[in-house]
């Protein structure tokens, strides 16, 4: 038992979220508590991403942040877990004097035993060697001993499709899927805790057992998670355009508990930035596949993420994006500058779009969805939703959730309502970002 406090400040995507609440359990099982901020902390975890150079800037500037407390407390042990310690790995520990320990993304399981080794020998660790195994901690189950309304579930980790741009597979390591039978029990044991929702996590979600030998299919696994009685919905991130099948279209469709949404990254609707990419599929094959969706599953949400300005991305290529954010008409999207990462083939790439350009064709492509979005929500004015209560707000008392397709509503008066009902809303208002809702009679 090590007693004392601890701060985790979490970057970039739901993995990371994810691993965090993992590390707040391993140390709360230590007979730690959280503390406020990093300066009244006894370990201070950053958790990180460098996805692009913006999130990974941060990092310096948090460590920065880090070396005064540090200074003030000097028996505080600190942390850089997650994706820039993976890519850096012991070159952080001669950049960055303050810092006791390099956490790599398969290592999270070892932080208690690591801050224990500092503690006793005031030695500074590196520990960032890929395991060849989904790392077993992901077996806890619930994390944290409360019941969460909505828990992640980890079903894989890493990913290998390379795409030229992306650091993931370098930062998170091979596609590995993790059994069924552990997803199973860990969704199980979450349900008998009264959790309601899941979201399955993984770079790559329905290429899911694809590596295990006669693995079953991503689509069979929700089918074995729809029968769990008392899980009232499952979601799923990422899901990558060239895995998507008709099969996983009709599991959305006959499974109750399978929300009608779906992650969906396009990246770009030109063929040859595609190519470039190695997406591995073209527009028009995206296209056809986002036709069956909607046919067999009337009214699903889809999302994507967009890259603009990859490296040889002419205005012609550009307006190809533009015009398939029109015509696919996302829900919701979220869009990137090209930002060029260490070891990619992309950032070795000629003809790099300029900075200004990048700006310009960002505000365009924000324009263009804003108004789609928006299109959405006020349409949805007038009609009825399920939403699922995730929290009653402090201040106003209004209840917030989400509806099967993952758009937040806000309830105008919430007297009778608790975290994880179920509740029929009417929505009376499509705002910019959220709906604004009212208890249906
Ligand atoms: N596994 C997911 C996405 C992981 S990264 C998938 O394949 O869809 C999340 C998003 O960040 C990507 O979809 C992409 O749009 C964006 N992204 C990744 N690398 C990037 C880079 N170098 N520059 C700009 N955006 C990037
Ligand atoms: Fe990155 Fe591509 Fe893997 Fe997604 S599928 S994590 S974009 S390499
Ligand atoms: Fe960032 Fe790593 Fe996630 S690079 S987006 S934290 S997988």
């Amino acid at each position: 038992m090590f007693g004392g406090r601890y701060y985790i400040e979490t970057y970039g995507c739901q993995m990371n979220e994810h691993d965090s609440q993992k590390m707040s359990a391993l140390l709360e099982e230590l007979g730690m508590t959280e503390a406020a901020s990093a300066d009244q902390a006894d370990v201070v975890v950053i958790n990180t991403c460098s996805v692009r150079e913006k999130p990974e800037h941060k990092v310096y500037s948090a460590l920065g942040t880090l070396k005064a407390a540090k200074t003030r407390n000097p028996a505080m042990v600190t942390v850089v877990a997650g994706c820039v310690a993976q890519q850096e790995r012991d070159k952080l520990l001669k950049r960055v004097s303050h810092l006791d320990i390099v956490l790599g993304t398969h290592a999270i399981g070892e932080l208690p035993a690591l801050v224990g080794r500092v503690r006793e020998t005031g030695e500074r660790i590196s520990c960032t060697d890929f395991r060849g195994e989904v790392s077993s901690l992901h077996m806890h189950a619930p994390i944290g001993g409360e019941a969460r309304i909505c828990s992640y579930v980890t079903i894989m980790q890493g990913c290998s499709n390379f795409c030229s741009y992306c650091v993931v597979p370098f930062t998170r390591g091979p596609e590995m899927s993790r059994p069924e039978r552990d997803v199973i029990d860990e969704v199980r044991g979450i349900v008998a805790q009264g959790g309601k929702e899941v979201t399955l996590l993984g770079q790559n979600v329905n290429a899911y057992g694809k590596d295990l030998e006669q693995g079953p299919s991503f689509s069979h696994l929700l089918r074995q998670l729809d029968r769990i009685e008392g899980l009232r919905r499952v979601r799923f991130t990422t899901s990558h355009p060239k895995d998507f099948d008709e099969g996983l279209a009709s599991a959305m469709a006959d499974m109750a508990s399978v929300c009608e949404h779906i992650h969906l990254p396009l990246q770009s609707g030109a063929d040859n930035v595609l190519r470039a990419m190695k997406r591995s599929y073209d527009y028009a094959a995206y296209r056809e596949k986002v036709r069956l969706l909607r046919q067999k599953v009337p009214g699903v949400a889809i999302t994507a993420d967009m890259i603009v300005g990859f490296p040889g991305e002419s205005e012609a290529d550009f307006q190809q994006t533009l015009a398939a954010l029109e015509e696919i008409r996302f829900d919701q999207i979220f869009s990137f500058k090209f930002s060029p990462r260490p070891g990619t083939d992309a950032s070795r790439l000629p003809d790099q779009v300029p900075e200004d350009v990048k700006i310009a064709r960002l505000a365009r492509v924000h324009q263009i969805q804003e108004a789609i979005t928006s299109g959405y929500h006020l349409a949805a004015e007038g009609t009825t939703a399920e939403v699922l209560v995730e929290e009653i707000k402090q201040q106003t008392g209004q209840a917030r959730g989400r509806t099967r397709t993952n758009k937040v509503v806000n309830l105008g008066a919430s007297e009778g309502i608790l975290p994880g009902d179920l509740v029929r809303v009417e929505i009376v208002r499509g705002l910019k970002h959220s709906l604004l809702g009212k208890k249906a009679d």
